[in-house]
């Protein structure tokens, strides 16, 4: 015991009697190493990147971790070929010698150019991974580690141009794994025009665009959301431009790297696996390669044609055989004989996209975007204009000439608004670019069906109203529909629909003025009622909270849109009220209450068989995959959980509060409140440690929904084993030891089939596993429900977030139909 006691010191304190600071008489053979104060988190020396290598480098490592992971290397051109590589000061400078003999021409050297007076000199390795070197007594910084960088970029390391030194701080690639010589690959600042992050290969030939900033993020990253474990800061003023992540708790362990195959990697040390954990990549898909598309067009990866490229508002195709054989690189070029100067011209919007280049453009930041939609016009050379700050919707960007490299996002991204003559103009303003999609005259039909549809209803209630009230006229009926007022602004314009707006009074009247009696529950967005039209018609009316960023044309375009997506397993939107500071959404009533007030009481739970519970689970998974794939908006929920399934007569689910982030302006919240949306318990990893959401974030809370339908226990809940504190943990250990069946709901009884219980099981736990990657999609596990075949082996599930989060989780069953809970928007703060 005691000696496991001393080992332990040993292994926790080595720093306490080692050297971070070398001075002018001392050095560093090979096998001496330097150690960071306070806590030794990084270590400087000599190694070799394969067991047995003689070939030496001088670098620094992760000094606590069992993984050798380099993140910086000094003579990464030059390697020794002996250990007998000695690292002194020399004449002020760091210098690396072989066998410490100072006649030879250095290995490697700091190299900076000595003033008169030196002082005392030394050179320190800083507990954030610097290596510092000082002149006069450490008040003269000459030469610092951070400010050469290999190919990993560290926490409070800058990235980026010090304009008055000139001094260029950029990421290059290793040439491999095994050889940590300069690279093809940089992953630099470019500070003309307006400053954009690029991968280049070979330092000239871009490959990706990271986009300008945006004043929250690079225009080409929309993973990037306000979160807890970064703190980014983004710098461009006269003296310098520069990009620096902070980590606010030092105990975690993040770095970005830009490895040889092109990619450029967030990740972050996971302790109790003792592993690198990814957290973010790109470049990702097709689209973000550079100018895949050629120029003045779009790449939507998502396009329902099956071919990424389409031409920018007011463009067509510059060489339409090739561009009809699907090779879009040719791009696109204005459209026949048509003027765009001073003959009724005017701006189409396209919605959620990385911006063009920047590199050519104007930005005025003082103005605001309806004057930058005034200056942009009175220019006939300008193109196309943007706001530079996404969140104040301030500052003017403006394009003069080709735009190079814009694709479009699902959730973020930037507005463009793109110049085009008179008659794009006219046509744009029926249907919105991307809004109604490219098949104009379908969606026309479609919507001229609907209303044909809705005016007949509404005839067919009158005449029946009629005949049954004689001639009394019910004045309360005022049900209108409403369209958008024409008049706005072209590039504001929205499209018709075929949603009805109902008037403010007919809501008041059938909430019985939102009387405390009506409130079914009280959410983060707003709270819920129940009411009756006057034709009997049940509704649950949620009325937003005021502090929604969007404005009134957003909110009606995306209620618009949102009410598109019809599912039999999604609560269907039946209309909208927007009315001064009042936004509502009218939804069909449901009776029953949400699953989780079946599974999680013990006097319900009963209610839901086997069956029943797999028919749930089953129609969930269908609305889901319908969100994901096949509903033309790819809606991710974000926050799927058992309150906000709600079940209908006969126990179908349907799933709620979908598309609310996006209606809400779900990343503005973040951005403006620094919240995550999202319920602790069913939130991802990823999505919770970055708020980097995709579809599989999805399915991780598909997957814990499912765990909690099968055993009728909420995940937060406390388990013995001490290892995991929650329900996947549990389930995991207990799967690993064959005896998952041990928690299956007791109220079950025996009336269910073990087998399918089993694989009902095996398909929760491969969706949450750790990596998003490993999950699978909402379509593999819908078939996965459906059929026999075998599945996969679930590897390791994500249960870091540990005792502390759950502890201020707190989820309530009380919530109330339609609600989202106010846990759902818990606010994550650094510990
Ligand atoms: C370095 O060593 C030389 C010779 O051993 C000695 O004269 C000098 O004072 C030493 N300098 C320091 C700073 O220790
Ligand atoms: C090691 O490098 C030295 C010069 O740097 C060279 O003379 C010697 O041949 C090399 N030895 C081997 C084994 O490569
Ligand atoms: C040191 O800097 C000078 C110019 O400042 C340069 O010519 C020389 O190649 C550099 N030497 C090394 C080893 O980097
Ligand atoms: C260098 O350091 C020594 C001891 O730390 C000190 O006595 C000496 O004055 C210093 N020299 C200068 C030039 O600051
Ligand atoms: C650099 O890139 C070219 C292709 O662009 C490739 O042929 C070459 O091998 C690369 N060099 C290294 C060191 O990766
Ligand atoms: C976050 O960044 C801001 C601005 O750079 C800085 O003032 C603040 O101290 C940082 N916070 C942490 C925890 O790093
Ligand atoms: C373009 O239009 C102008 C006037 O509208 C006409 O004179 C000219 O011939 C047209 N050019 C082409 C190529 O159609
Ligand atoms: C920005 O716009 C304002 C108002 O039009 C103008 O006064 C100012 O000169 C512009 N600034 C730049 C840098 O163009």
């Amino acid at each position: 015991m005691m000696k496991l006691l001393l080992l332990f010191l040993i292994l926790y304190y080595p720093c306490c009697h080692s050297l971070d600071t070398i001075t002018l008489n001392q050095t560093i053979k090979d096998g001496d190493v330097l150690i960071s104060n306070v806590r030794g988190t990084f270590a400087l020396g000599f190694f070799s990147l394969e067991k047995g290598s003689k070939t030496r480098y001088l670098g620094i490592w992760y000094n606590k971790i069992s993984e050798q992971t380099i993140v910086w290397v000094a003579n990464r051109d030059n390697p020794l070929n002996d250990t007998s590589g000695v690292l002194s000061i020399n004449n002020g400078n760091l210098v690396l010698h072989k066998n410490n003999d100072k006649n030879l021409k250095p290995i490697w050297s700091s190299n900076v150019s000595i003033s008169s007076s030196i002082g005392n000199v030394s050179a320190k390795l800083l507990d954030n991974g610097n290596f510092v070197l000082t002149h006069s007594n450490g008040k003269n910084v000459v030469w610092q580690s951070f400010d050469f960088p290999s190919n990993t970029l560290l926490p409070f390391m800058k990235l980026g141009l010090n304009r008055k030194t000139g001094l260029n701080r950029f990421l290059t690639s290793w040439k491999s794994p095994i050889d940590p010589g300069t690279g093809n690959l940089t992953y630099r600042i470019d500070p003309t025009g307006f400053s954009q992050l690029f991968l280049y290969r070979d330092n000239k030939d871009p490959v990706w665009r990271t986009g300008s900033w945006t004043g929250q993020r690079w225009s080409g990253v929309p993973e990037m959301t306000p979160t807890f474990i970064f703190n980014v800061s983004f710098i461009n003023d006269e003296d310098e431009v520069f990009i620096m992540y902070g980590v606010k708790d030092p105990m975690v362990l993040s770095r970005m790297v830009l490895d040889d195959t092109g990619h450029v990697r967030r990740l972050t040390w996971q302790p109790n696996e003792h592993r690198w954990f990814q957290i973010w990549f790109g470049p990702k898909e097709e689209c973000d390669n550079f100018k895949q598309c050629g120029s003045n067009s779009n790449c939507d990866p998502y396009n329902a044609e099956k071919f990424e490229c389409e031409c920018l508002p007011g463009f067509e195709p510059k060489f339409p055989r090739e561009w009809y054989l699907r090779d879009g690189s040719g791009g696109c070029v204005r459209k026949g004989n048509v003027s765009t100067c001073r003959s009724g011209e005017g701006f189409v919007k396209v919605a959620i996209v990385k911006v063009p280049d920047t590199s050519k453009t104007r930005v005025n930041e003082s103005l605001s975007l309806k004057e930058c939609r005034e200056e942009c016009l009175g220019d006939c050379s300008c193109v196309a204009f943007t706001s530079e700050n996404e969140m104040l919707q301030g500052g003017c960007v403006t394009w003069h000439g080709d735009m190079e490299d814009t694709r479009t996002y699902t959730q973020v991204g930037q507005d463009l608004y793109v110049r085009v003559d008179k008659h794009e103009l006219a046509r744009y303003a029926k249907h919105p670019y991307g809004s109604l999609g490219k098949k104009g005259m379908v969606a026309l039909s479609v919507v001229c069906t609907c209303l044909i549809v809705f005016m007949g209803t509404v005839f067919a209630y009158w005449f029946i109203k009629a005949r049954k009230q004689g001639a009394r006229r019910d004045r309360k009926f005022s049900f209108r529909l409403s369209f958008p007022d024409s008049d706005q602004q072209e590039f504001e314009s929205t499209n018709n629909s075929n949603l009805p707006f109902f008037d403010l009074n007919i809501i008041a009247a059938a909430t019985n003025n939102f009387s405390i009696a009506n409130k079914l529950g009280e959410g983060g967005f707003g709270s819920v009622y129940k009411g009756i039209l006057s034709n009997g018609t049940e509704i649950a009316v949620k009325r937003l909270s005021k502090y929604s960023g969007q404005g009134v044309e957003e909110f009606k375009n995306e209620v618009v849109l949102i009410s598109k997506l019809q599912h039999r397993n999604l609560v269907r939107i039946i209309g909208c009220c927007v009315q001064g500071d009042e936004k509502m959404l009218i939804y069909e009533y449901l009776p029953n209450k949400s699953l989780d007030f079946f599974i999680f009481d013990k006097s319900k739970s009963s209610e839901l068989d086997w069956r029943k519970r797999f028919d749930i689970i089953c129609g969930v998974a269908r609305g889901i995959l319908y969100l994901h794939h096949d509903s033309r908006l790819r809606i991710i929920h974000r926050d799927l959980k058992a309150s906000n399934v709600l079940l209908d007569t006969a126990l179908n689910p349907k799933i709620a509060d979908f598309g609310m982030a996006r209606m809400f302006g779900g990343d503005q919240i973040e951005a403006t409140t620094k919240r995550v949306v999202g319920t602790y318990g069913y939130m991802s990893p990823e999505y919770a440690m970055e708020g980097q959401f995709s579809v599989k974030s999805d399915v991780y809370s598909f997957g814990v929904l499912l765990l909690e339908i099968v055993t009728g226990k909420k995940n937060s809940g406390q388990y013995e084993d001490n290892e995991s504190t929650n329900l996947v943990g549990h389930i995991w250990n207990l799967w690993r030891e064959d005896k998952a069946m041990d928690i299956i709901d007791e109220s079950l009884g025996e009336t269910f089939s073990e087998l399918e219980v089993q694989r009902c099981i095996q398909i929760g736990l491969l969706c949450v596993q750790d990596f998003a990657v490993d999950r699978p999609s909402m379509s593999a596990v819908v078939s996965m429900l459906g059929n026999d075949s075998t599945l996969p082996t679930p590897k390791q599930p994500a249960f870091i977030f540990k005792k502390s989060n759950y502890e201020s989780s707190n989820p309530s069953t009380s919530e109330g139909i339609y609600s989202v809970n106010v846990v759902s928007m818990t606010m994550i703060e650094a510990r």
